[in-house]
């Protein structure tokens, strides 16, 4: 398939490209380079031997879109771009709302106007919002968030939903990732946002690296077995193997689904710091700081529905991802 892939110079779009194009699919990237580095173009090459185009746009230029569509016959579209920082969308919710959503719609547009219908979008496990047990499924209500980041999945998950119901020939599945950390077995791609880290593996990295003087654990009484947080940690290549499974679902499919990938295991952070020193045979430091605002005990995912639907589940442990991590940070430029 000729595949669109926005965002795809990011941290999660990288390895999802590199998947793509291993599986022999023409991949067309578009990507305004605002969190993410030219050089990963290259890297990918390299590590696929394959080639690929890219622009360097912003997905919410309609014109350069159109164009786009017009000179690659586009079959199907992976949607990542988008701004991610949750903290950064509390201070800026404006930018946010315009940013995810625009895009969303310039894209969804220019897909209608040239019969493309088949899109994998990149939602996230905050849409289940704070109220929902865990293991989040997929037929909890995903309908509240807790920070203007997360909203604009909420609602684009619901803009692609009354899209299909008025398209049902059109396809949309929403991945709702759990945490994705690790990084490309060649140490080429990997975690490596501007400035200082708000998530906790490429702020583990800095600090492993000698870059960040130590990690703060944010809260240790929490109602966990260890006191803190609880996640469902998955391995960045997973991820992206998901989406390719996701890619070629909604190629014989029609409708919209929405689909968790997720190991189906909570990690607490301590674990996971534990886990980092013993495979990579080094020292954290580290402090047990305050809470953070905004982030919820426990979360993890009932990983069922897409090892039923997509016949995906994740093959990493929680040491591969510690590994991979540590191979890119050691190296990363930043
Ligand atoms: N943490 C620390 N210290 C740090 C950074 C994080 O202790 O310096 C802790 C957090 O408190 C949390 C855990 O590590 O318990 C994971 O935090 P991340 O920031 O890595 O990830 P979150 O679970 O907060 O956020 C992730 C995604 C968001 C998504 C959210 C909810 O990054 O995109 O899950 O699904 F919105």
């Amino acid at each position: 398939m000729n595949v669109l892939v926005t965002g795809g110079a990011g941290y999660i779009g990288s390895h999802t490209v590199v998947e793509l194009l291993r599986s022999g699919h023409e991949v067309v990237v578009v990507d305004d380079l605002s969190n993410a580095k030219i050089e990963v173009i290259d890297r990918i090459k390299e590590i696929t031997g394959k080639r690929l185009h890219f622009y360097w746009i912003d997905c919410a230029d309609k014109e350069k879109l159109w164009d786009i569509f017009r000179n690659h016959s586009v079959d199907a579209v992976i949607h990542f771009a988008g701004f991610k920082a949750v903290g950064e969308s509390v201070q800026k919710p404006l930018q946010y709302y315009r940013n995810n959503l625009d895009s969303t719609m310039t894209l969804l547009e220019v897909m209608e106007e040239f019969g493309c219908k088949k899109l994998v979008f990149s939602s996230s496990a905050t849409v289940y919002g704070p109220n929902n047990p865990h293991p989040y499924k997929e037929d909890m209500p995903a309908i509240q968030s807790s920070s203007p980041y997360g909203w604009t999945k909420v609602m684009i998950e619901r803009i692609l939903t009354d899209y299909v119901t008025a398209h049902p020939d059109f396809c949309a599945i929403l991945l709702r990732y759990f945490n994705p950390i690790g990084a490309h077995e060649s140490g080429l791609l990997g975690d490596d946002p501007n400035g200082i880290p708000n998530n906790l593996m490429p702020f583990i990295g800095r600090v492993a690296a000698g870059k960040l003087e130590k990690l703060t654990i944010f809260g240790g009484d929490y109602d966990t077995p260890d006191g803190t947080c609880q996640r469902d940690y998955l391995h960045v290549v997973d991820l992206a193997v998901g989406h390719l499974k996701a890619l070629e679902y909604a190629a014989k499919h029609e409708g919209v689904e929405a689909i968790n990938l997720g190991t189906g295991n909570g990690i607490s952070v301590l674990e996971l710091v534990t886990a980092f020193e013993k495979v990579n045979n080094m020292k954290l430091p580290y402090v047990i700081g305050p809470r953070r605002d905004g982030d919820l005990p426990a979360f993890w995912a009932d990983a069922t529905k897409a090892k039923e639907l997509l016949g995906w589940e994740a093959t990493h442990t929680v040491e591969d991802m510690c590994r991979s991590s540590w191979n890119f940070a050691k190296n990363a430029s930043t």
